[in-house]
């Protein structure tokens, strides 16, 4: 049974030491085949202020065939079987969202249905999951990460959702490195990922302290 103190903010927190078999993997996913993706660089921006001891890697969708149930028992595509295998031997899972039509992409949700199946072998079961999303609009992909969480937690994903990070105006937040300039932003991404590393920590059995009060929901509009 691990036993562990997780101090979220003013804390250093070690989790080399904390998880003794090796670092804390997330498993970053973008919604997004686009080349200059905000949301892959959202993702991008969220490894980098990922603790110490923690690695968050990005698995490209490129590649994904489109779902088809004659090939899931038979012949799971390659890709398929590694993306399964990404999400299944990740501690967490943080999936970086555009809005399309007021929804999230169907490149997106194609992945999702893959990862579900085959039947009793859903690889999102259990597994700790943050949404975050990036779109050019006011809104900031609300509406994409709402249908996304819906699906998720149909999926029986564990989801952290505090503090929520829409980045709006998506456009006007990256420079020609496509690095993020936006430091609120930059902040909520590092107290999400702090939370996703509590929960799913805490999940497994370990024992957590976060500082009351420093969850609070946040929405990017400037
Ligand atoms: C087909 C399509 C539909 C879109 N629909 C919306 C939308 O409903 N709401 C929104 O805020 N942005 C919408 N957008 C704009 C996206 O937010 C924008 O293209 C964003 O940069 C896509 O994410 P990416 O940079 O990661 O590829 C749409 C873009 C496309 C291509």
């Amino acid at each position: 049974m691990l036993s562990i103190y997780i101090y979220i903010i003013g804390h250093p927190i070690d989790y080399m030491a904390q998880k003794k078999e090796g670092t804390f993997s997330i498993l970053g996913i973008a919604g997004s085949l686009r080349r200059e993706s905000f949301n892959r660089a959202l993702l991008r921006a969220a490894s980098e202020v990922v603790p110490r001891g923690v690695t968050l890697d990005v698995f490209s969708l490129k590649g994904i065939p489109l779902f088809n149930q004659d090939l899931e028992e038979l012949r799971m595509p390659v890709r398929v079987k590694d993306f399964k295998d990404k999400i299944e031997g990740a501690d967490a899972v943080l999936i970086a969202t555009p809005e399309y039509t007021s929804s999230f992409p169907g490149v997106l949700k194609n992945a999702l249905d893959w990862a579900s199946r085959p039947h009793g072998h859903n690889s999102f079961e259990g597994k700790t999951v943050a949404v975050v999303s990036a779109s050019t609009g006011a809104l900031g992909g609300s509406r994409a990460q709402y249908h996304l969480r819906q699906v998720l937690l149909d999926l029986d994903a564990r989801l952290v959702t505090r503090p929520g990070v829409f980045l709006s105006y998506a456009h006007r937040k990256f420079n020609a490195n496509g690095e993020l300039t936006d430091d609120i932003a930059r902040s909520l991404l590092k107290e999400l990922l702090h939370n996703v590393i509590a929960t799913a920590i805490s999940s497994r059995g370990g024992r957590q302290e976060i500082a009351p009060g420093e969850t609070a929901s946040a929405m990017m509009t400037s």
